[in-house]
């Protein structure tokens, strides 16, 4: 008979409470605990030098699903295995917040990658890594740009995507969800790819907006994006509701909706519920916030929508005789507001007090001027989609297109009528998009002209058109004051669903043709944008998809820019 000696023993029992210290023995079994789920991952937002936002969104789970409130313990380690803990706390997951759960992770060193985790017992949340913003003295920064992901439109490969291009931190611009009903905007292959929206309602109350983001935050790409690089992010409109305003949106109906109060403070409740950014104080609106990368850029990132948005003007009280003349003088209004005087006043406060070598904002809409002569926009603007009436837009787009080259060429040539058509006072220039900062001509001339009198090289991001745009950014006398760089959607669809009649090429033609200041257009492709800063330069990089429709797709690095310091 053999007798195991004190030594055999004591390693047997620490095996076991090895194991039962893991957790595998716990869970197989049940435990004594309800096992606590972690199904919408982890993620983290809002870097500073010395923190950043964490969240995750825990519930029990299993038979026994309760509601009762989670006290989740939260850790940052320098390592995967958490054995080296740098900070750590807790955090309550609980129904008044969605059962999400948010902390602001201080007490960390500058320009470093850390791991993080939520617990709660021996339930164990995916482990996210997460980067410090960098230390002054930086000398190199690259930001995955995004905007527009509409879940039934489209897989988020963009968002997996830029885990493969090295970048540092992502950047959203807006309408990371969208609001409408599963039969709405975008959905016509949503239920063949299993991506049909819940709720099936358009959102509109606490609860739908919840759902909604639950669902997004279920998609893997997504999930793994958040995972992985620390979000900085705005909302534009569709996580309240499209075209939004100061007083209202486009799709809201006052009364039958309920009041449009009622529906942005829902909106903006399940936002802050749900994105990892640095929720300051009670009014959930004043989000506009500024980021420094050690010197290198200051990013600025900006509220158009719901702090000082006058009401957008429309094309057709443009195109009734009868109101044009009041829509034509709101639009070229010098008080005319698209970020409201306050937000204005900090942002010139922002810009004159960085030293960082690039200025950069971060926001909704294109800045850049796209105006089209209202000799194609009215050819354009017509919902005749006959032969004829496409006839007709080709048409116009001919004329101006070669009277401009004949101007350019050979002005002895023009003729009275393609004078005409060149003179501004005959055929005046309109953005084709009065929801963009071409409807705030006065807004973006205040943000222009403080930029170039403070001397600051200023890039601007944007989003909002679901396609690739590169543009100058040039004030009312022509004065080249920057850039902008336009991100394209991760899954909306762009122009191409317009003007399905033309081939994307010469739609991007078109484009670059008549609009002076477009220098790339890329107006049938889904992605992101790469934006690498230097103290010498700063160049964006289109990474386009050849598809969003299919779980298999391609993806290439399709253009890039670069403007020297
Ligand atoms: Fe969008």
């Amino acid at each position: 008979m053999h007798t195991p000696s004190r030594r055999q023993f004591i390693f047997k029992l620490a095996s076991v409470s090895a194991v039962v210290g893991s957790g595998a023995v716990l869970s197989a079994c049940g435990g004594s605990e309800e096992p606590v789920r972690f199904d919408y991952g982890v993620a983290s937002g809002d870097p500073l030098a010395d923190r950043i936002v964490l969240w995750t969104h825990a519930k029990h789970g299993g038979l026994l699903e309760t509601s009762a409130p989670i006290t989740l313990t939260w850790q940052v380690s320098h390592d995967a295995a958490f054995t080296q803990l740098v900070a750590s706390g807790t955090v309550v997951s609980e129904a008044a917040n969605g059962f999400t759960a948010k902390v602001d992770a201080s007490g960390l060193s500058a320009g470093r990658s850390y791991f993080f985790r939520f617990r709660s017992g021996d339930s164990v949340s995916p482990v996210g890594q997460a980067r410090t913003l960098p230390a002054q003295g930086a000398t190199a920064l690259r930001l995955a740009v995004f905007s527009c992901a509409n879940y039934p439109a489209g897989y988020f490969h963009a968002y997996s995507e830029a885990l493969k291009v090295q970048a540092d931190y992502a950047v959203h611009l807006g309408d990371y969800i969208y609001e409408y009903p599963a039969d709405g905007y975008a959905s016509e292959t949503a239920a063949s790819m299993g991506r049909v929206v819940v709720p099936a309602n358009e959102c509109i109350t606490l609860d739908d907006y919840r759902q909604r983001y639950a669902q997004y935050r279920s998609d893997p790409d997504l999930k793994q994006l958040h995972a992985r690089l620390p979000m900085i992010a705005v909302w534009d409109d569709h996580e309240i509701a499209n075209d939004a305003h100061l007083g209202g949106a486009e799709n809201h109906t006052e009364g039958s909706e309920g009041r449009f109060a009622d529906r942005v403070s829902a909106a903006l409740k399940a936002y802050h519920e749900w994105m990892p950014i640095r929720t300051q104080g009670s009014d959930l609106k004043q989000i506009y916030r500024s980021f420094d990368f050690g010197g290198l850029a200051a990013l600025h990132m900006l509220e158009t929508r719901l702090v000082g948005r006058e009401a957008q003007v429309t094309f057709g009280e443009l195109l009734n005789p009868a109101t044009a003349p009041a829509a034509l003088a709101r639009i070229a209004s010098p008080t005319r507001q698209l970020m409201g005087a306050q937000q204005m006043q900090w942002l010139q406060g922002q810009l004159a007090a960085s030293t960082a070598t690039w200025q950069v904002l971060g926001q909704q809409t294109l800045m850049a001027e796209m105006a089209f002569p209202v000799s194609i926009l009215s050819a354009l603007n017509s919902t005749d989609t006959s032969a004829e009436a496409q006839q007709a837009a080709q048409q116009a787009i001919t004329d101006y297109l070669t009277a401009k080259a004949t101007a350019a060429q050979a002005p002895q040539l023009l003729t009275p009528q393609q004078q005409a058509l060149l003179d501004p006072s005959l055929n005046p220039l309109l953005g084709y998009n009065l929801d963009a900062w071409d409807g705030y001509p006065a807004a973006r001339e205040t943000v222009l002209a403080t930029a170039q009198a403070l001397g600051k090289r200023l890039v601007v991001l944007a989003g909002d058109t679901h396609n690739a745009w590169h543009s100058e950014l040039r004030r009312l006398d022509r004065s080249l004051v920057g850039h902008e760089f336009a991100t394209p959607g991760v899954s909306s669809p762009g122009l191409e669903d317009y003007l399905a009649a033309l081939p994307p090429a010469q739609v991007a033609q078109i484009f670059t043709g008549v609009i002076d200041t477009l220098k790339y257009a890329d107006t049938h492709r889904r992605g992101f944008l790469l934006m690498q800063f230097t103290p010498q330069q700063v160049s964006g990089t289109w990474y386009l998809l050849d598809t969003v429709k299919s779980r298999t797709y391609q993806v290439f690095a399709a253009h890039t820019v670069s403007v020297n310091a």
